[in-house]
C-alpha cells in the first residue's frame, strides 16, 4: 500500500492506495481555523500533526491493514503558509495561510523593492498577498521579536513530514508558491531572499515531488502504527498533487478544479511564464516539469453563496428526498435559456486573483430586467463562474499552448449540466476520470513512483482513466462568446465603484 495525506485547510484526509491504484481506505480529522482580526487566517502546526497521526491511526485501525504493509507515503498541503520554527524546532507564531490577507502594504514593496518586471524575471510570479514570502516580511514590520527567533521557513506539509521523518525538505512545486524560488531553475533565489532581506540559512534543502525525503523515525512508528523506516518522499502543494491525482501530467492536458475555489490548471513540458505573471508560472509535482494555473477565489464558493441565501425550496426539495440541493439548483438553472436573457453575474466575492489580482474586486448581477427569476439569477450564477474561470483559460490559450483535454474534478464536476456548459463555454471537449480523492491520490502517486521507482506518467497511465467526457456544441459556444465579451469588459468598467 501507499499512504496519501492532504493536509487541507479544514482538515486532513488520509487515503491508502493499494498496488493497482485501487483506493482501499479513506479517513479525515478536521482543526479549527484561527481568524483572530478580519482577513487573518491561522492554524497552529501541531494541531496538523495531531490530526495527521488521529488520521492514520484512525485509517489503519477501521480498514485493518497492518501499518508494515505501507510502503511509502507522499504528502500534499494547503501551499503558501508561512510555518517558523526556532532553532530548537519550537514553533513560533501560528502559521499565516493561503487566504490570510494581511500583507497588501508588504506586496506593494516587495515590488517596489525588486521591481514588478525584475520579481517576474526572478520568480516566474507576482507578490501576492497569499504568498509565503510577504508575510515575513510583514512578521519583520510588526512582530520584530518573534521574527528574531526564526531559524527555518517550511509550508505546512513539510512540517508534518518533519515530524514524520526528522528531516527538513521542501517539494519545488510547493516552494514555487514562497516567491522565494527560482522556479525556471528549480532552486532558491539567491537574489530575491538577498534584496528581501531573508536569510538564505533559514530555507531547506529543495526535492523534486517523487524524491525520497526521509524516512519514518522509530518515534513517528510508534505514533502512527507504520513502520519505522519507511520512506517519505517530498510530495507537492495541494494544487499538484491535486492535477497528479487527475493524471494531468503530459503536455496538452489541462484541468478546472471546482472546489470553493476554481483553478485552471496546464501541464508544461517547459517554463513558460504568462509575460505580466496574471497566471502563476510554477513547477510541477511531476519531476523536472511546471505547470501554470489560474486561480479564481470564489468559484463553488459563489454557488455555495448563492445556495445558503436564496435556495429556501431546493433546500426543503433536498431534506424531504434525500438528494443533494445543488441537484434541484442546477435542474432550476437549466429552465433558464442560455445566457439568462441578458443577465451577467461577477463571482468577485471574496476580491480575486486571476486574471484580476485585486483584494477589493466585488460581485454582482448586472443587466437585470422584470422577466428576470430565480431560475435565471441561478443560471447566471453559473455562467458567471465559468466565465472567470474562461479568463484563466484564454491568458494560457494566448501563448499558443494547444489543450486537448480538460479534466474537470471537484465538487462541481458532478454536474452534467454545469460540466456541458464548461464544454460550451471554453469551446473544448470535458472529461471526468475515476480518481476522485484528489490531491491525497496525487501524492500516494508521488509516494509509489519514488518507491517503485516509476514515472509518474506511466503510474497515472495505468491507474487513471477517463469515464466521461463531454464535446462542446459549436452552436452554443459561439452564443456564450458573445455573453463573454460583454463580461470581459464588465471589471474594467466597474473596478472604480469597488470600495
Ligand atoms: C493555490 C492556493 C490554494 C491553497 C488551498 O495557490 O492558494 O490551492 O493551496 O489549499
Amino acid at each position: 500500500y501507499f499512504l496519501g495525506i492532504d493536509l487541507g485547510t479544514s482538515a486532513v484526509k488520509c487515503i491508502l492506495v493499494d498496488a493497482e491504484g485501487n483506493v482501499t481506505a479513506s479517513g479525515s480529522a478536521e482543526y479549527p481555523l484561527l481568524q483572530p482580526q478580519p482577513g487573518w487566517a491561522e492554524q497552529h502546526p501541531e494541531d496538523w500533526w495531531n490530526g495527521s497521526l488521529n488520521c492514520i491511526r484512525q485509517l489503519l485501525l477501521e480498514s485493518k491493514v497492518d501499518g508494515h504493509l505501507v510502503k511509502g507515503i507522499g504528502l500534499s498541503g494547503q501551499m503558501h503558509g508561512a510555518v517558523l520554527l526556532d532553532e530548537q524546532l519550537s514553533v513560533v507564531r501560528p502559521a499565516m495561510l493561503w487566504c490570510d490577507q494581511r500583507t497588501g502594504a508588504e506586496c506593494e514593496w516587495i515590488e517596489a523593492t525588486i521591481g514588478r518586471d525584475r520579481l517576474g524575471q526572478l520568480t516566474g510570479n507576482r507578490a501576492l498577498t497569499g504568498f509565503t514570502a510577504p508575510k515575513l516580511i510583514w512578521m519583520r514590520n510588526h512582530e520584530p521579536e518573534l521574527y528574531a527567533k526564526v531559524a527555518h521557513l517550511m509550508l505546512p506539509k513539510d512540517y508534518v513530514r518533519l515530524q514524520l521523518t526528522g528531516a527538513f525538505g521542501m517539494d519545488m512545486a510547493d516552494a514555487s508558491g514562497t516567491l522565494l524560488l527560482d522556479v525556471a531553475g528549480r532552486r532558491w533565489s539567491q537574489d530575491v531572499a538577498e534584496q528581501l532581506g531573508i536569510p538564505l540559512g533559514w530555507l531547506p534543502p529543495l526535492f523534486e515531488s517523487t524524491d525520497i525525503a526521509g524516512h519514518l523515525t522509530a518515534e513517528a512508528a510508534k505514533l502512527t502504527g507504520l513502520a519505522a523506516g519507511t520512506p517519505v518522499v517530498a510530495g507537492g502543494g495541494d494544487q499538484a498533487c491535486g492535477a497528479v491525482g487527475v493524471g494531468v501530467v503530459k503536455q496538452g492536458i489541462a484541468s478546472v478544479a471546482l472546489g470553493t475555489s476554481g483553478v485552471v490548471f496546464v501541464h508544461d513540458d517547459s517554463y513558460q511564464p504568462e509575460p505580466e505573471c496574471r497566471l502563476h508560472a510554477f513547477c510541477h509535482g511531476v519531476p523536472g516539469k511546471w505547470h501554470r494555473m489560474g486561480v479564481m477565489l470564489a468559484a463553488g464558493g459563489s454557488f455555495q453563496w448563492w445556495k445558503n441565501h436564496f435556495a429556501y425550496e431546493e433546500l426543503e426539495q433536498a431534506r424531504n428526498s434525500g438528494r443533494d440541493v445543488y441537484e434541484f439548483l442546477t435542474a432550476l438553472a437549466e429552465t433558464a435559456p442560455l445566457g439568462s436573457e441578458g443577465l451577467l453575474f461577477l463571482p468577485y466575492l471574496t476580491g480575486e486573483r486571476t486574471p484580476h489580482p485585486d483584494p477589493k474586486a466585488r460581485g454582482g448581477f448586472i443587466g437585470l430586467n422584470l422577466r428576470h427569476g430565480k431560475a435565471h439569477l441561478t443560471r447566471a450564477v453559473l455562467e458567471g463562474i465559468t466565465f472567470g474561470l474562461r479568463d484563466s483559460l484564454e491568458l494560457m490559450k494566448a501563448s499558443g499552448i494547444e489543450i486537448t483535454e480538460l479534466r474537470v474534478n471537484g465538487g462541481g464536476a458532478r454536474s452534467l449540466f454545469w460540466r456541458q456548459m464548461i464544454a460550451d463555454i471554453f469551446g473544448y471537449p470535458v472529461v471526468t476520470v475515476n480518481s476522485t480523492d484528489g490531491p491525497a491520490y496525487g501524492a500516494a502517486v508521488m509516494a509509489a513512483s519514488g518507491v517503485l521507482n516509476r514515472s509518474v506518467d506511466s503510474l497515472c497511465g495505468e491507474w487513471i482513466q477517463v469515464v466521461d467526457r463531454v464535446e462542446p456544441d459549436a452552436g452554443r459556444h459561439e452564443q456564450y462568446n458573445r455573453y463573454y465579451a460583454i463580461y470581459r469588459s464588465l471589471y474594467d468598467t466597474l473596478k472604480n465603484t469597488f470600495h
